[in-house]
């Protein structure tokens, strides 16, 4: 029939922490051709925890790809071209589930509290499994794992998770005893129930998800036997597959593939990452040392040194749901650029304390300077500063790494189509904004990386399509007097500062 003629397409499953997609991408061109969002549920049943169910993440998987493949067909184009599905994920958020039944295990029956049933990445409710841990190392050092895993330890990473549901969960404890229990990170279950569940699964992940477990030696890329120890044992096996985490799918879609290069991705949280090469650089200023990516068997792991902030777009929710005070998260931008100005209010979002580069769980959120002059606008305008600030912050520790500046900052995620945050945060930097206009980078990077496993010739690997990426460049303003639009004193105490300052009573 009328079947248009496209050649090979890469899809990618890209599972967010705050929603799932499926995008089919042309091959040869990287043009994004259909694609289907579904939100996801978060729960928040206690002060500090975030729960998500996994059952509601594979339907959506599912819902997703059904929609998408049925906008193609409508759109004509044949959905058996689609040679190579990749899979990126929200990474760190851990499930346990029982191979037996194919059943998540941290839904405890009869109690209806316990209906969700993976503790997601920003969950906090480990902060007392941390201190403990710190507690035992020498000099209550944090850093202690950080030569063989790149991580301070956290309540971010799944390690301590997995350690809560072994404690806190019968049938984790139970199915661990009669061998039926399967830990995983959000990868690694899709994996297994796209590739059969119960009736033959494979249980894998891949090297950038297992270095955010805090069980991996990022150096032998291989479980840590010592860090298993007060653990069990895994049998989740590591394969150079189609799955990447997603940012780490982000810096290959955009193609951040030399030692300097850099990207921060505004998502739930956000993430800068740094490419340092095949060198694991470990941080003096509180980043993060991950395997970026390893695209092949016989390819090296690239490494990254990456500056984590847990709350970006989780605040536009916040705003949203808690407070009300917008219908929709596109209505923030017009809310905030009404006053152009906080007014002097700060927000600092440590809702799940505070990340890179403090690894302070225990900070807490806080909005202050408010006066009687103080509106909801104000409060708009002030939560996307805290992105800014909380980036900036990212950079100077990375900038301070490093030895050499980044000139420009290459974003993308879904808060990027937000322009006053882009000017915003130019201007908080100091340095050009530069966003690609296909802002899918995530999920082109997975399905780049799965086409090229699967042998496609995809776009964007070979060097001179880099020419052929439009974006736009948003350019620090300077006003007449050469001065920055923002006064001295924010420039120079970055707003997270003052949060710590006030946690911690100074
Ligand atoms: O480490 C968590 C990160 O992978 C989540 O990303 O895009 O869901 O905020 P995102």
């Amino acid at each position: 029939s009328n079947r248009i003629m496209l050649g090979p397409l890469v899809a990618a499953i890209d599972q967010g922490t705050s929603s799932t997609r499926f995008l089919v991408f042309n091959a040869k061109t990287a043009e994004l051709l259909s694609h289907h969002q579904v939100e996801i549920k978060q729960s928040f049943p206690k002060e500090g925890w975030v729960e998500e169910d996994p059952k509601e993440i594979l339907q959506s998987v599912y819902e997703c790809m059904d929609r998408t493949c049925e906008k193609l067909t409508q759109l004509n184009i044949d959905i058996s071209n689609i040679k190579a599905i990749g899979v990126t994920n929200q990474r760190e958020t851990t499930l346990v589930w029982d191979k037996e039944t194919g059943e998540p295990l941290y839904n405890a029956i009869g109690k209806p509290q316990c209906r969700w049933l993976c503790a997601v990445w920003l969950d906090l409710r480990t902060q007392s499994t941390v201190e403990r841990l710190i507690s035992k190392t020498p000099g209550r050092n944090k850093n202690h794992l950080k030569h063989k895993t790149g991580l301070p330890i956290s309540t971010y990473f799944s390690a301590v998770k997995l350690r809560w549901l072994l404690d806190n969960v019968d049938e984790v404890a139970e199915a661990v005893v009669t061998h039926r229990a399967m830990f995983g990170t959000v990868d690694s279950w899709l994996i297994w129930c796209l590739t059969g569940g119960k009736s033959g699964g494979v249980h894998c992940t891949d090297v950038t998800n297992a270095s955010r477990t805090m069980l991996f030696n990022i150096h032998t890329l291989d479980w840590d036997p010592e860090l298993w120890i007060s653990w069990g044992n895994t049998n989740v096996c590591i394969v150079d597959l189609q799955c990447l985490g997603d940012q780490s799918a982000a810096l290959v879609g955009q193609m951040c593939f030399q030692d300097g290069q850099a990207k921060n991705t505004y998502g739930t949280g956000c993430f800068l990452l740094r490419n340092t090469g095949a060198k694991p650089v470990m941080s003096d200023h509180g980043l993060l040392t991950t395997v970026a990516y390893k695209l092949g068997r016989d390819k090296p792991a690239c490494y990254a040194l990456e500056g984590s902030v847990a709350i970006a777009g989780a605040v536009v929710r916040w705003l949203k749901d808690n407070l009300g005070i917008i219908q929709t998260s596109t209505e923030l931008e017009k809310l905030a650029a009404s006053v152009g100005t906080s007014y002097g209010c700060y927000f600092v979002p440590a809702f799940s304390g505070l990340y890179a580069p403090y690894w302070e769980p225990s900070a807490r959120g806080i909005i202050c300077g408010l006066t009687q002059f103080t509106n909801r606008s104000h409060l708009a305008f002030a939560a996307l500063e805290a992105v800014c600030f909380q980036t900036r912050e990212i950079l100077d520790a990375m900038n301070q790494d490093s030895g050499i500046p980044l000139t420009q900052l290459q974003v993308d995620g879904g808060m990027t189509s937000n322009r006053l945050l882009m000017q915003l945060q130019a201007d908080i930097l100091c340095i050009p904004v530069v966003k690609p206009s296909m802002p899918e980078t995530t999920a082109l990077g997975a399905a780049m990386a799965a086409g090229a496993a699967e042998g496609v010739s995809v776009w964007s690997l070979r060097p001179e399509d880099l020419s052929e990426v439009t974006s736009e460049k948003f350019e620090p303003q300077i006003n007449p007097e050469g001065t920055r639009r923002f006064s001295k004193r924010r420039s120079s105490m970055p707003l997270t500062t003052v949060a710590v300052s006030l946690n911690m009573g100074e």
